[in-house]
């Protein structure tokens, strides 16, 4: 017989699940025996995942994040762990190549996503994951430690999700585990820009995409969303982590390191729109 995954018998939501980073870490939490409920605007990729039950909607919604969270209590009873995916880029705008009044709409479209909703998933499943002794991980960035991987408005996003992480894990202290993880550059996502200021496309992938992302780490490798699975899990569970909470770990190759030392390429140089 087959050993028993790191996490069976436990409710899991991802939000984001249905592409790119979110996507690796509902199959990898799946694949560990969770019962894992996926929440996306895109019920299409939601649709082709393992997936115990699917939420399509918006994970700013109070509703719809209630909705998931009572899916994903449903198999198991409980919720034990809860993982927030969801995120939009900003191709390196320069805040002076932008009119005011489209400042204002872009700062409110990408805060909305990346800000927000880890506050909105925070709230609803606040009581949920006490009643668990359960653990919350938000998505940060590299972008979040040096101003690079992106401009002012998605860098200055990912600080505040970094501020939602030491604050949540004070506020949800003693039951709760917050955590983040902070992913650099990512080959293979479908990240998406900005609506408000026409950014329709999304990251391009390619070979050059992945030189560049490799030629910024220590580990000389461009990341796949599943390199960054096992960091999740790792802090999903509280049998591999139950000591730690309120910390960011990065999941980079080894960026950071390259930044500190000054060997890396510019602001914007990794540019991927
Ligand atoms: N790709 C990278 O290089 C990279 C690097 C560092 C950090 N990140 C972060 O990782 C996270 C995942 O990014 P990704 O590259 O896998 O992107 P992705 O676009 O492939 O996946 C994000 C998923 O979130 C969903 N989503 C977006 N807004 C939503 C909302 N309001 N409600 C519900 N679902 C929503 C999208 O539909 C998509 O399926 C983001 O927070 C991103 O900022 C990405």
């Amino acid at each position: 017989m087959p050993e028993p995954g790191l996490l069976a018998g436990q409710g899991v939501l991802v939000v984001g699940a249905g592409s790119g980073i979110g996507r690796a870490v509902a199959e990898r939490l799946a694949s560990e025996g969770a019962r894992v409920v996926g929440l996306d605007l895109d019920g299409a990729r939601l649709g082709t995942l393992p997936l115990a039950d699917r939420v399509v909607g918006d994970a700013c919604v109070p509703g719809v994040v209630a909705e998931a969270v009572e899916r994903a209590q449903a198999g198991t009873g409980r919720l034990d762990g809860v993982v927030c995916c969801a995120g939009r880029f900003d191709f390196y705008q320069p805040i002076c190549s932008l009119p005011p009044s489209d400042l204002v709409d872009a700062f409110e479209e990408i805060y909305r996503v990346n800000v927000l909703s880890g506050l909105v998933v925070a709230r609803v499943a606040a009581d949920a994951l006490r009643a668990s002794r359960g653990s919350l991980v938000l998505t940060v960035s590299s972008s979040a430690s040096w101003p690079e991987g992106g401009g002012v408005l998605y860098g200055s996003s990912k600080w505040a999700v970094r501020g939602l992480v030491a604050h949540l894990a004070r506020e949800l202290a003693p039951e709760v585990r917050v955590n983040g993880v902070a992913p650099g550059g990512t080959a293979r996502t479908r990240l998406v820009g900005l609506r408000s200021l026409g950014q329709d496309g999304r990251v391009a992938d390619g070979p050059e995409r992945d030189e560049r992302i490799a030629a910024q780490t220590l580990l000389g490798v461009a990341a796949s969303p599943a390199d960054h699975a096992g960091t999740y899990l790792y802090l999903v569970s509280r049998a591999l982590s139950p000591l730690v909470t309120g910390t960011v770990v990065p999941s980079d190759g080894g960026r950071g390191e390259r930044i500190e030392a000054g060997r890396t390429p510019g602001v914007g140089e990794e540019r991927v729109g």
